[in-house]
């Protein structure tokens, strides 16, 4: 046998220095934001089961997690209220509610003047008692009136000094509503990034127990959040919540859609952002549990992975892991 070897691949990856001299991805601590949930009371910390190392924070205790969050270099943060379930109500009217859990946070994190974003959801179910992120008439999840709200919550989320709101209800139309309030009232440096192409994922359920969601939910949000068997529909999405005043777009969830997460920055060239969702996170945490797979490892591989599809940064429960393993690799 002949073979021609003048071309071997394998001398560019001979040794660590000459692997790194032509690696076309790389991480940093400013590619990630970090998912927070926050409940009531003081010093709180409850785990949440489906999500093994991940907690909700009393406000007292989520302040520290966030100074440690802008001490590696996070770049943002985002918000999830648990809502005591009794103020929980079929128009999820404590969404409105400019002392909520969630604005109270807000304030809070603000006061410390740090160097970190804060991004806020804006959508109802972390407030409503059937856990849709819509208003119910006759059974419709309605899509005008829901919205009207939406923008109601988003300036009071803005008022409370959210930096960056993130609508992930995928309601038609609230991305321009949102933004035309906020200019409206003058928030002319809030950012939105959208939910833009959102899937009926049956990889939310972690989260929903984090938020006390699980139980309440009634059916499915088939009819607003995007089928996953479509893609052509994600441009789609994406195009309209850019053209409506989106600063960024995000994927969710996160690897089963890189392929989609690639179609939209080629299309578009905007800041684009996957979430890598509470089931990912929880399957990989399982998997380490049980020995089955090195956690570092696998947490760098799949964020190493959203980046090379075109992310330009990545949602993600491994966020301040992730940054203490590349500032300070025994930090974990
Ligand atoms: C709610 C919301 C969800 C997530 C973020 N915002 C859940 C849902 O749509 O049911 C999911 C995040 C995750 O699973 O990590 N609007």
């Amino acid at each position: 046998m002949n073979l021609d070897l003048s071309k071997r691949m394998r001398r560019n990856r001979k040794s660590d220095w000459a692997r790194r001299l032509v690696t076309e991805t790389t991480l940093s601590p400013s590619d990630f934001i970090w998912p927070l949930f926050i409940q009531e009371g003081c010093n709180e910390k409850t785990p949440i089961p489906s999500m093994p190392g991940v907690y909700r924070y009393s406000i007292d205790l989520l302040v520290e997690q966030v100074k440690e969050a802008a001490n590696y270099q996070l770049p943002m943060i985002a918000l999830f209220p648990n809502t005591p379930q009794d103020l929980r109500d079929d128009k999820g009217s404590e969404a409105l509610n400019p002392n909520n859990l969630v604005c109270r946070a807000i304030r809070e994190i603000k006061s410390l003047g740090l160097n970190i974003g804060i991004m806020a959801d804006v959508a109802l179910d972390p407030y409503t008692s059937h856990g849709h992120d819509g208003l119910i008439i006759d059974g419709e999840i309605v899509n005008d009136a829901t919205v009207k709200v939406l923008t109601q919550q988003s300036l009071i989320l803005a008022q409370a000094g959210a930096d960056c709101l993130g609508p992930s209800d995928m309601m038609d139309g609230r991305i321009g509503a949102i933004r035309q309030t906020l200019e409206q009232n003058k928030y002319y440096n809030t950012q939105i990034m959208s939910y833009a192409a959102k899937f009926a994922s049956s990889y939310y359920g972690p989260f929903r127990d984090a938020v006390g969601a699980s139980s309440t939910l009634q059916g499915d949000k088939k009819s607003y959040q995007m089928n996953p068997a479509n893609s052509n529909e994600a441009l789609q999405e994406v195009r309209l919540d850019i053209e409506e005043g989106a600063d960024m777009v995000m994927i969710k969830p996160g690897l089963p859609y890189l392929d989609v997460l690639k179609n939209v920055k080629s299309t578009f060239n905007i800041p684009t952002f996957a979430y890598q969702v509470s089931g990912e996170y929880a399957m990989i945490q399982a998997a380490v549990e049980n020995g089955w797979l090195e956690k570092e490892k696998i947490m760098m591989e799949t964020l190493l992975s959203f980046k090379r599809a075109g992310a330009d940064g990545v949602l993600t429960y491994f966020a301040l892991d992730a940054a203490k393993y590349l500032l300070n690799k025994d930090a974990i």
